[in-house]
Parts: structure tokens; sequence; C-alpha cells
């Protein structure tokens, strides 16, 4: 593929000459969803996939930016000196999001470059493409401008980005996945304390299997900084009788004491969400480590339950795919993961019924749904670096 990208870079650029080269994946968590922005433990893992970039500085103030994936686009350019949120420039928003939010902490960037990449996440699937370019950019000012932070500082000014000139309230986990991913690793991480472990993703004869639902993405934005809000609204309920920081602070039975104290009925509902996801995560986690992956595969089912009865993140077409999937041999467990209301599903296959997991569940989707769903297996891979 880079081979490609460079001559396409020297076909929109002039020359080859100076070039670096980048990789950010993307991620897909394994549970622990809707928790990160409640101070909840989480379990993501980066993916082998993620957007390629190959970068030179210029000698101004100019910045050009190209996409394999949006070519009607191409070149988009802006200045440096001068620069903001434009819906028209599309995808480049996240190039400048991140270099303003460096701009913040480090001061103005004042030297331009040349951009190109190419992403194999497939767009709006929910596999975190926005924070791998992220990432990618992070790591290109890092390594390119001598800025001196690490990967953890960076997937937080990646988050600031995307939060402050995006406009999307995410959380701290895709970034974080994104920039500190290993390869056959997934992360525990504490999402209030940034602590975290890597736990080998040890699976046996299984593999984990993402399903898209191809569902049209619009709107999640909106409905993902509502649900944010709805549980800012239940811990300021909370606070109100207890001193916790978060909501994924409280255990569950501290939470079963104080949880008719929240007045209203959704944040109650998103709220008890997050302190059970919350136990589920942790306890996920465990299992994964004594091997016992039924056990395993049934938390994720529980998951996916909450998530669609008490957090209302699903729709139709997730919960068509989890249903189905949660039905064919050799599967044990199987859920959304990301933002919800659309994007994927993973499950948890034997490998030698995978082929039959594949046809069976992408006929019943389409019999219902209309069309077709897309599948991969996981390969677990690094974080973003330089190639
Ligand atoms: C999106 C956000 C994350 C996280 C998940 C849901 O991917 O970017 O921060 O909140 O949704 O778990």
């Amino acid at each position: 593929m880079i081979k490609e990208m460079e001559a396409v870079f020297c076909d929109k650029f002039g020359t080859n000459e100076n070039i670096q080269k980048f990789f950010s994946p993307g991620r897909v968590n394994l549970i622990g969803e809707h928790i990160d922005y409640n101070g909840g433990n989480v379990f993501p893992c980066a993916l082998s996939i993620g957007t390629y970039g190959i970068f030179r500085k210029r000698q101004d103030d100019k910045v050009l930016c190209y996409s394999m994936n949006f070519e009607d686009l191409d070149i988009i350019e802006f200045s440096l000196k001068d620069f903001k949120y434009d819906k028209k420039d599309n995808w480049v928003n996240y190039v400048k999001a991140v270099i303003w939010s460096f701009g913040q902490k480090f001061g103005k960037i004042e030297q331009g470059f040349e951009f190109l990449c190419y992403g194999n996440i497939p767009n709006g699937s929910g596999l975190s493409s926005s924070a791998s370019l992220e990432l990618l950019i992070s790591k290109i000012l890092i390594d390119e401008y001598n800025i001196k932070i690490d990967m953890i500082e960076a997937s937080i000014l990646s988050q600031i980005a995307e939060n402050k000139f995006i406009g999307v309230n995410c959380g701290i986990m895709d970034q974080f996945a994104i920039a500190m991913g290993k390869k056959d690793y997934a992360i525990f991480l504490n999402t209030d304390t940034l602590d975290y472990k890597y736990i080998p993703a040890k699976l046996d004869n299984y593999k984990i299997i993402i399903s898209n639902t191809n569902k049209e993405r619009k709107l999640n934005e909106s409905k993902y900084n509502e649900r944010r809000t709805e549980c800012e609204k239940a811990l300021s309920f909370i606070q109100k009788y207890k001193q916790v920081k978060n909501i994924a602070d409280l255990t569950i039975d501290e939470f079963e004491a104080i949880k008719h104290r929240i007045e209203d009925e959704i944040c109650l509902k998103r709220a008890t969400h997050v302190v059970y996801e919350n136990e589920r995560t942790k306890k996920a986690v465990e299992l994964l480590k004594q091997n016992d992956l039924e056990q395993f595969g049934k938390i994720l089912n529980e998951s996916h339950k909450s998530l669609k009865e008490l957090y209302e993140v699903t729709g139709v077409e997730l919960d068509t795919l989890v249903e189905i999937s949660q039905q064919q041999k050799g599967v044990i467990g199987s859920r959304m993961t990301g933002a919800g209301f659309g994007g994927c599903t993973i499950s948890i296959v034997k490998e030698d019924c995978i082929d039959q997991f594949i046809q069976v569940v992408g006929t019943k989707y389409k019999e219902k749904i209309g069309y077709e769903p897309s599948f991969y297996t996981v390969q677990i891979g690094n974080g973003t670096m330089k190639l």
C-alpha cells in the first residue's frame, strides 16, 4: 500500500524527496462501553488496520492535505496563520483540530507541510477512523516538530482536539487505545486515573469477529453528547448526597443504596448501565486471565442487553446482528462495540465455525434489514508509529 501512496504523493506534490511515513491503527472495544466519560474501566485494543500517512515539511505556513479515501475532495489547503473548523473541509478538520490542540499547549506551529493519507478502516464503522487520524497527526507533530511529550499525553491532546475543535464530547478510550496499543494485547484502562495494564488477548481456538451493520451514519454525534449530558445530570443528583467524582466510582452496593436519589427516570437508567458495566468489565478481565472464555462471552451478552435496554444506544440493525450472532453454533458471546446507533458488533466465534457464522448471519441479517453486513477477523496490532 505504502508504495502506491508514495506514487500518489509524487503525483500530487511533485516529488518524493524527504518524505516521512507513519501508521496509526483503529480500535475495537471488547467491553466497558460508554463509561470512559464516567471514570469507568474499559478494555479496548488497537487493530492491525488503520490509517497510513506520508508527510513532508514545507518552507511556508501552508498545510496541503490529500486523502486517497476522498479523491473527489482533491487537495485541501489551509494556512497555519489562520484556520478554523469548516464543514466543507471534511476530514481535514481533524488535522486542524490536532494542530490547534498542540498549539494551545506548546504555542503555534508555524511551518506548514504536505500530507497524504489512506485508511483501511471502513468509514463510519465505529472503529475510530477519526481518532486514528488524530493520533497520526499527533505523532507527526511530536516527531517532526520536536515536541517532547509521550503518547499518553498525545492521546489527551487528541481527545481535547475532538472535544473542543470538532465538538464531540468523547471520552479518552479511543485515543488512548490507538496511542498505546500493543500487538496481541488488550488494554485494561482506568479512565479516571489512566492507570493501565496490558492483558494478553488469548482466546485459544476462538477468534474475535467484527460484524459491520453497514448502517448509514447520521447524527450520532448529537445522541452521543446527549448521553453524556444525561450522565452528568445523574451524577449531580448523586453528588447532593454523596461525595463522588464519577458515577463509576460507586460499587454496585453503594449505587443500589443511593439510586433512589436520581429523580429522573432516564438518568437513572443511564447511571445503572454505567455502574454495572464497570463491574462487568473488571469481571471480564479476570475471566479472560483465567481463560474462562464461556463466562467471558456471557458477560459480553449482558453488556449488549444493558446497552440496548438501559443506555438505549443500539437500534434495530445492531440488535438484529447481535441476536442472530448469539444464536449461532460456536458463538460464546456477541455485543455492539463503540458508540453504537450503528457501526459494529464483536462476536467470539470458534475458529472452525467462522465460515458458517459469516454465511448464516449475513443471510439472516439481509433478510431482515435489507442489505448485507460485512465481516472482519480481528488482528490486534500496535499503537501509532513512524514507519
Ligand atoms: C466512542 C467514543 C469513546 C467511547 C465510546 C463508547 O467511541 O469516542 O470515547 O465513549 O464511544 O464506549
